[in-house]
């Protein structure tokens, strides 16, 4: 067993998983994340949820919208600067007493959907993206992840493709779908062309409202919405510390 926890803008949710069958086996719990979203804040809230699960053994992963090298996080496009520099790995390892392991929010949801989700038994290359306060993205060959990709923000006229295409910027421009789809177009066609993949995977909050969109999105590609959905970070987190805690 692990345990996954899922650190979002808005809610920290987390809850055991059984990582063989990316099944999670018990109600989320979800608390408000705190205002700062500060490590130190965040260990309180981790340390709570995390309690109220007593009896479940294994490592616990964490997610992070942010780069993750070797248990430190180097990024903080959408979070608190505090994060840039903090070695998470060994700060909520010692504040949990037990392993714990972070890693970026789309590879959690990458390894999620490759393993039981939408692009399950995939060969190839597999670009899983996030669309929601931000992009996020996932590269994965042949079921191995390779990670922190950054794809969101790659550079389209002159632009972070997150500041231009993100979900947040279709609400908050109160874009019709057919004008964000114009503008997904244009970013998965940029990807195609640099990456060549077999399948997009198409997750984030966004993935629920597909058929609203999807359509509209014309690129040679195959693409398809997440269906992990809600879960797919706290999954992919459980999954990812077993994968690092062997
Ligand atoms: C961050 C990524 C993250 C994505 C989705 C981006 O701004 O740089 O690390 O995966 O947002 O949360």
């Amino acid at each position: 067993m692990a345990f996954g926890i899922d650190f979002g803008g808005t809610a920290v949710k987390g809850a055991p998983v059984d990582p063989s069958t990316g099944q999670v086996t018990a109600e989320v719990a979800n608390v408000p994340t705190p205002n700062p979203a500060t490590p130190e804040a965040l260990r309180g809230v981790f340390v709570d949820l995390v309690a109220g699960f007593a009896d479940v053994e294994g490592p616990v992963g964490v997610t992070v919208p942010g780069v993750v090298r070797h248990g430190t996080v180097h990024t903080a496009a959408n979070i608190d600067p505090a994060w840039i520099g903090t070695d998470a790995d060994a700060l909520f390892t010692e504040a949990l007493g037990r392993e714990v392991h972070v890693v970026n929010d789309a590879d959690a949801a990458g390894l999620a959907e490759v393993s039981h989700g939408a692009a399950m038994g995939r060969s190839g290359l597999v670009v899983v993206t996030t669309l929601g306060t931000g992009i996020g993205s996932a590269l994965v060959h042949d079921g191995v992840l390779v990670p922190n990709s950054e794809f969101g923000h790659l550079e389209i006229d002159g632009r972070d493709a997150e500041d231009w295409a993100a979900n947040s910027v279709r609400v908050a421009e109160k874009l019709s779908y057919e004008a964000w789809a114009a503008r997904l177009t244009r970013y998965y066609r940029t990807l195609e062309r640099l990456l060549n993949p077999d399948l997009f995977v198409v997750g984030g909050g966004v993935s629920a409202g597909w058929d609203d969109f999807g359509h509209l999105i014309e690129i040679d590609t195959e693409i398809v919405p997440a269906t992990l959905r809600n879960n797919a970070g706290i999954v992919g987190a459980a999954l990812a510390a077993t994968q690092v805690s062997g």
